[in-house]
């Protein structure tokens, strides 16, 4: 606890230099997000999918995001690092694409949907202070995509999981208002996700159907 919260104190102080001065660096564009791969090892590890679509036609991404090991990847340095970027470039790339997939004219799909997973985030992430700057960072950039996000869930969120959403409230504020939140508990969440989400659009751990079978998994 300790930890985390001398953590928070210290991000609150320096983080809004420390945007401000990676923004301008961050303006590497990539033209060719439709056909790259990530190496194994960084899709293995940093897992996302289309899970399908929602009762609207909006898709509906789902990410593991507690099992993402970022700090691994900055242990390795380098070219690992930069190759986990272009992952999760890729990734918001890719949502703002799947927008047009079942929009027409007559019913205009324009947001989407996304689930994030923080099972077994821990310590090891948001107790390295360089994890937590890149995360910051790549917060940024999810924001502009989440802009267009109807709705967001975040499960299985533990009380480390709450500091990190607390550190990012300043970032993510306005699709942190759009998201809902849950712990561990899935009979708590279960029935709140098929509220609004088809059943046949969710796996069967998150509540969805047996026969579950995602529209596109990239990882
Ligand atoms: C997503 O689409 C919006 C609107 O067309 C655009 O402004 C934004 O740059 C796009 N973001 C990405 C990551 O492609
Ligand atoms: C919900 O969690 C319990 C306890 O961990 C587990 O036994 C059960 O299989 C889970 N339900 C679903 C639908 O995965």
């Amino acid at each position: 606890m300790l930890d985390t919260f001398r953590i928070s104190v210290c991000l609150y102080i320096f983080v809004p230099a420390f945007i401000s001065s990676t923004l301008a660096e961050d303006s590497i564009k990539y033209d060719d997000l439709d056909t790259w791969e990530a190496p194994p090892e960084i899709r293995n590890n940093f897992v996302y999918y289309l899970s399908g679509f929602d009762f609207e036609d909006r898709p509906i991404w789902i990410a593991e995001t507690g099992k993402w090991d970022a700090r691994k990847i900055f242990d390795a340095g380098g070219e690992q690092l930069k190759m986990l970027n272009k992952h999760i470039d890729q990734a918001l790339y890719r949502y703002n694409q799947s927008l047009s997939i079942r929009s027409t004219p007559e019913s205009p799909v324009t947001e989407g949907v996304v689930l994030l997973d923080m099972e077994g985030y821990d310590m090891r992430q948001l107790g390295h202070t360089r994890t937590i700057q890149w995360v910051f960072k790549k917060a940024h950039d999810v924001e502009v995509v989440a802009r267009r996000m109807a709705k967001g869930f975040m499960i299985n969120v533990n009380f480390i999981g709450e500091r990190l959403i607390n550190i990012l409230k300043p970032v993510l504020g306005p699709s942190l208002a759009r998201t809902d939140i849950y712990g561990t508990n899935n009979g708590t969440w279960i029935p709140k996700l098929l509220r609004h989400l088809p059943k046949e659009s969710l796996p069967a751990f998150y509540g969805g159907s047996a026969d579950f079978v995602p529209a596109a998994v990239y990882g």
